[in-house]
């Protein structure tokens, strides 16, 4: 995985620091859209929505200059059925090497000239989504041919030689015995690798979740075997504890001390601040701190291990020793 240049890193590192100190988020995901082009079964999105309202390009920047994030998510629903989402891109962007930005997408509507232009705005990190490495993709996300399009684009992508694409599977009860198979895809398509968790508070449905020790024993058996493949190129983007910590979400069924709200948030796509894509309290951007009392300091919610919690419930020393020898171009 390609690691951002050192004078950004510094710049990430200075601004996390006072971030950190002033409770202001580390990690904001834009939601841009909430319609989709897939019916994932694991999701609440799926299909049209009512787009009236979404912010509008030129909106983000009044976000950006009062959140003042590190880390970007652009997400949805499916950020790239959105038109104007280079002009996104660039605002959040502004010209700047941060914050670092990550486009969450199921790709399917992912082509050469939106990836360069997007990559020119300002995108660093390309997570496409996976669950299965052939066509029960399809059957999963409920969008016939995507898995075809997936194996014709990402190798022609990858091979422009980026390394910036990051192959991102959400463990189910479904796909946990394909979780090496899906590393082997990814090393066949070019591309680098990140394991998240199945949350059943999204659909309420508890049937993805692993439930029997069976699937604990499959997962860790898949995950050790990842761990084997782990080489010097950080082509597994998660370390080593945040697969752990993933097999523990899995095992004791929940994760406490969740800092939702605090260290990272979600804008929605008509611009309300929400503590995470799981939990519906909003508030206004200028109550941020409201959220924070309100809301994390009496959060006892267990109920995900995604990859933006797995990030943030660290302490800061953890948080730069990993993300700093991980991905930022400074000694840690
Ligand atoms: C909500 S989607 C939005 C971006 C885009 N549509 C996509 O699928 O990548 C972001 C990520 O959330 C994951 N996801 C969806 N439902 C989930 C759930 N119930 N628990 C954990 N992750 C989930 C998806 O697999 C995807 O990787
Ligand atoms: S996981 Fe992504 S692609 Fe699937 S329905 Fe949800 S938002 Fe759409
Ligand atoms: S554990 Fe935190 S991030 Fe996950 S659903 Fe609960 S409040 Fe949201």
């Amino acid at each position: 995985m390609r690691k951002v240049p050192l004078a950004d890193s510094l710049r990430i590192i200075g601004r996390g620091s006072l971030n950190w100190i002033a409770e202001r988020p580390i990690v904001v995901s834009f939601e841009v859209t909430d319609a989709c082009t897939c019916y994932c079964k694991h999701c609440d999105h799926g299909g049209p929505r009512d787009e009236s309202r979404n912010l509008k390009p030129a909106d983000y920047r009044r976000y950006m200059e009062a959140l003042k994030p590190c880390v970007v998510q652009v997400s949805g629903g499916e950020p790239l059925m959105r038109p104007d989402i280079v002009e996104i891109v660039r605002t959040i962007k502004n010209g700047s090497g941060i914050p670092y930005t990550i486009l969450v997408s199921n790709w399917s509507e992912m082509t050469e000239e939106k990836y360069l232009a997007l990559r020119e705005a300002g995108i660093d990190q390309f997570s496409v989504s996976l669950d299965f490495p052939d066509d029960r993709h399809d059957a999963f996300r409920g969008y016939p041919g995507l898995f075809d399009h997936l194996s014709d684009i990402m190798p022609r992508l990858a091979a422009l030689g980026h390394d910036d694409i990051v192959l991102n599977s959400c463990i189910t009860s479904e796909n946990v015995s394909e979780v090496s198979a899906i590393a082997d895809m990814a090393r066949a398509w070019g591309v680098n690798l990140c394991y998240s968790a199945y949350s059943a508070r999204r659909t309420g449905c508890r049937d993805y979740f692993l439930n029997t020790p069976e699937q604990i024993a499959t997962l860790n058996e898949q995950l050790d075997g990842v761990e084997r493949r782990r080489d010097n190129s950080r082509w597994i983007v998660n370390s080593t504890t945040t697969l752990d910590a993933t097999r523990q979400y899995f095992e004791n069924a929940g994760t406490p001390a969740c800092k939702a709200g605090l260290r990272f948030l979600v804008v929605t796509a008509d611009g309300m601040l929400q503590p995470c894509s799981m939990q519906f309290k909003k508030y206004p951007l200028e109550h941020q701190s409201r959220m924070v009392s309100e809301f994390t300091a009496t959060n006892d919610c267990d109920q995900c291990y995604v990859s933006i919690r797995s990030y943030l419930d660290k302490s800061f020393p953890q948080l730069l020793r990993e993300n700093v020898s991980e991905f930022l171009s400074v000694k840690a």
